[in-house]
């Protein structure tokens, strides 16, 4: 069965694309079956694997959510054999709003992952830049979630209330649900800000952060304009060999991890919870 896995952050522009198109890719690289579900009406993840929005305007997420098409029928194959998308567009805002009078609309897009879950290793979840129906959904049909944290000073700010919704829907929509890790993104070794701030996150975090931290590198940022995934772009960027160790460590991690552990990952309230989310500038500033 596949783990789906929800990439989220309520915050805009902190990589949230990016490691769903790249993370995917890599994952897909080393041999696993990948389907990459966008959520964001922005569309930016289904251009980024090169595919038109003339190909897929007509029928895409927007579609299967709001049950005119299956899952099946929305899913478009990329040029990386085992990675495939449902794309999004901006009809996708449409979505939103229609499903707010309808029964069970928390739930719309775990009943369609149901359907497709034996035909993957992995199911990504690209959400838009809120906490809004459509992340809820994400979060409510995901086994977890995964959190990009830009390397910056106001990193933190907002996520005790992505953790508080995950604390929510765990409770009351989805009590597998429990956080996969941190990633940390646009890391500047250059500069000494993004080395506390990674201290600070692992201090604050643990073993949640993922050993692979993403660095500001521009071919991750070229990539998307040409359509292609890091790793066709160029495989030698250190944008792509992170991304590679990123899906590798997550690989590792999912597959070590017993039946009992993860029942105790999920059990773990902890998880789901920061106790002070605030980094002070003192703290920062050592
Ligand atoms: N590691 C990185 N290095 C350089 N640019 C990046 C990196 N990660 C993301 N970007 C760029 O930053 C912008 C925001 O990233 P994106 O993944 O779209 O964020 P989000 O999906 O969270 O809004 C995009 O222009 C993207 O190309
Ligand atoms: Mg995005």
């Amino acid at each position: 069965m596949a783990r789906t896995i929800c990439i989220a952050n309520q915050k805009g522009g902190v990589g949230k694309t990016t490691t769903s198109v790249n993370l995917s890719a890599a994952l897909a690289h080393i041999g696993k079956r990948v389907l990459l579900i966008d959520l964001d009406p922005q569309g930016n993840a289904s251009s980024g694997l090169g595919l038109k929005k003339s190909e897929f305007q007509d029928l895409n997420i927007y579609h299967v959510l709001i049950g005119e098409k299956t899952i099946v029928e929305g899913t478009y194959t990329t040029r990386v054999g085992s990675l495939k998308v449902v794309p999004s567009t901006s009809d996708l805002v449409g979505a939103e709003i229609e499903l707010v009078d309808t029964q069970h609309r928390e739930f719309k897009l775990k009943q369609e992952i149901q359907s497709i879950a034996s035909e993957y290793d992995f199911v990504i979840l690209d959400c838009p830049p809120s906490l809004g129906l459509l992340t809820v959904n994400a979060l409510t049909a995901a086994d977890s979630f995964l959190v990009p944290l830009q390397c910056e000073y106001y990193a933190l700010e907002g996520l005790s209330q992505l953790l508080n919704t995950a604390g929510l829907i765990k409770k009351n929509l989805n009590p597998n649900l429990h956080i996969e890790g941190i990633v940390l993104t646009m890391f500047d070794t250059r500069n000494n800000l993004s080395h506390q701030v990674v201290a600070e996150i692992k201090n604050h975090f643990g073993e949640k952060v993922f050993n692979a931290v993403i660095p500001r590198n521009v071919r991750l940022s070229e990539a998307p304009s040409h359509g292609l995934n890091i790793l066709e772009y160029d495989i030698k960027s250190i944008g792509a060999v992170k991304y590679l160790e990123l899906a590798k460590e997550l690989v590792h991690r999912v597959d070590s991890l017993s039946v009992q552990e993860q029942n105790q990952l999920i059990n773990n309230d902890k998880d789901i919870k920061l106790n002070d989310n605030s980094i002070t500038e003192e703290e920062i500033n050592g």
